[in-house]
Formats: C-alpha cells, sequence, structure tokens
C-alpha cells in the first residue's frame, strides 16, 4: 500500500562532525549558521522563496533618513537591502545551499523581474548549472498601478556536470496555478504549486531543503508528498505560524483517517 512506502523517518539525524539536526523540523534561527550544521551533499533537492530584497520604500539602518525603526538584525529580513549588501549576503547563502545539495540535486529559486539579475549571477558564482525559467501564472493578476503583476519567476538549477532527470518527460515550464487569497502573508506560495515542483525532482523519502521557510509551505507540500523536510526560518512569528501550520494539517489529516506521518 501506498502509506507503507512511505520512508519518512521523524527522528532521523542528518550528523555533521559533533553536531547533529533531526529532520522533518523548521528551526528558528538564521540560516547560514543552521546549514552550517548539516552535512555535505546530505540534500536531494532545495525550494526557496528569498526576500526578494524590493521594498525600496521601507525604512532600514542603511538608510539614514529614514523614520523607521529597524535593528541592524532586521534589515535584512525585511526586504531593504542595498543591492551589494544583497548579493554579498546571498552569495553567502548559496555557498551553503551548494555545500549542502546532492550532486545532480535541483535548486529552485523564486524571484521577480527585478531581482533576477542577481539570483542568476548569485546561482553561477556559486557553482549552479542553470537550466530553465518557470513561470507561476497566478491565473489573475495583482495590485499595481502599471502593468498588472499575474506572474511570478522560479530559476531552476542544479549542481554538478548532469541534473537528475525530472519525474516527468511532458512537463511545460509554466505553472498554472491560482494565487492565495487569504492568506498568512502575501509572500505565501500555495502548497499545490510547491508539491509539483517536490513530485518533479524528488521521490518519496528524498530530503528537500528550504532555508526561508516563513509559514511552512514547502515542509506541508514534503510531506504531503511524502518526501522529509528540513528548513530554517528567521522571524519567530512567521516560524510560529509555520508550526501552527504543521500541527493543523497533523490534525486534518487524522481527521480524514489517512496514515500520513
Ligand atoms: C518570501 S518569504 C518565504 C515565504 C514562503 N515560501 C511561504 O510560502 O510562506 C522569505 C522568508 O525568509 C525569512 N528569512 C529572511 N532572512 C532569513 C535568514 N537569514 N534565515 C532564515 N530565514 C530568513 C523571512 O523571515 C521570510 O519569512
Amino acid at each position: 500500500m501506498e502509506t507503507e512506502q512511505y520512508n519518512v523517518q521523524e527522528n532521523e539525524k542528518i550528523e555533521h562532525s559533533d553536531v547533529q539536526l533531526e529532520i522533518n523540523k523548521i528551526y528558528n534561527e538564521d540560516c547560514i549558521i543552521g546549514m552550517e550544521k548539516l552535512k555535505e551533499e546530505s540534500v536531494d533537492c532545495i525550494i526557496i522563496d528569498p526576500p526578494f530584497n524590493s521594498e525600496t520604500k521601507m525604512a532600514s539602518p542603511f538608510r539614514p533618513n529614514s523614520k523607521a525603526r529597524m535593528s541592524e538584525e532586521e534589515w535584512f529580513i525585511y526586504n531593504n537591502m542595498s543591492s551589494r549588501g544583497y548579493i554579498s549576503w546571498m552569495n553567502r547563502v548559496f555557498k551553503e545551499l551548494n555545500r549542502v545539495l546532492k550532486k545532480g540535486g535541483h535548486i529552485y529559486v523564486f524571484c521577480n523581474w527585478r531581482n533576477m539579475r542577481n539570483t542568476m549571477d548569485i546561482l553561477e558564482a556559486n557553482f549552479f548549472v542553470q537550466k530553465d525559467l518557470l513561470v507561476w501564472d497566478k491565473e489573475h493578476f495583482g495590485v499595481g498601478f502599471f502593468y498588472r503583476p499575474q506572474t511570478e519567476f522560479i530559476l531552476i538549477a542544479y549542481k554538478g556536470m548532469k541534473p537528475r532527470p525530472l519525474n516527468s518527460k511532458s512537463q511545460a515550464n509554466i505553472f498554472r496555478v491560482k494565487r492565495l487569497y487569504r492568506a498568512y502573508s502575501i509572500v505565501q506560495k500555495p502548497v499545490e504549486l510547491i508539491e509539483r515542483f517536490v513530485e518533479l525532482s524528488t521521490d518519496e523519502g528524498d530530503l528537500i531543503l528550504d532555508c526561508f521557510m516563513c509559514s511552512g509551505t514547502t515542509a506541508i507540500a514534503s510531506r504531503n508528498k511524502r518526501r522529509n523536510f528540513i528548513g530554517f526560518e528567521i522571524n519567530k512569528e512567521n516560524f510560529e505560524e509555520s508550526q501552527k501550520r504543521l500541527s493543523q494539517e497533523r490534525l486534518g489529516d487524522a481527521l480524514l483517517g489517512a496514515n500520513v506521518k
């Protein structure tokens, strides 16, 4: 039976010298510090939705005239770095991502038209091989005063000489999935969209990393599709939302009688 083949192990540990991390958990910590505890080539796939750094009207400690108060620690969470700061921080993140991904493993990186150029450079500088630009068509446009945005983009790349093959040979590079209307945050992605990436790029029991979990969409999609996950989220409120969603979905599973861990 399908459920019996599900080999996600709740308390399995990833060893890294003397440090161990449990999988199927989200950690409330900075992803660079968190990823350092992961062993080299220990994850099968990466799906991330980093801060886009495009909220240029918001305040930051790097905008001396701004009226808003923000601590040094918060500046990057709020999408408001200088371009150089963003690139140098992203480079540190992607260096770790490259180290922990298995050869051939896929990396999905959400981006918008503004930060796509930087994201491509950062992928390349960190030895990922770019494969395609995927389009998420949200089926309806969002807020705006010029062209109203109906799309988001996802760069897909891989590590090593050759990518793992996709699990389907008839997948277009455009994904039509309705945007969310009453979500926890405007950046929350539909579980259905992430599930499609999970199914295409991994097998049951594989380990998926999302180092910017926010509300935990990647964790939920992975678990729904019987994959393991591990993730990090620096913001306490977002982390708590991810824990709430994970436990609610668990309850939902029980109510439905599904034997899914
Ligand atoms: C665009 S959101 C991800 C949204 C997510 N895909 C979802 O569906 O809910 C990016 C998240 O990255 C988190 N973040 C920013 N810097 C981080 C860091 N250094 N380490 C871990 N998380 C970080 C932010 O707090 C935010 O929750």
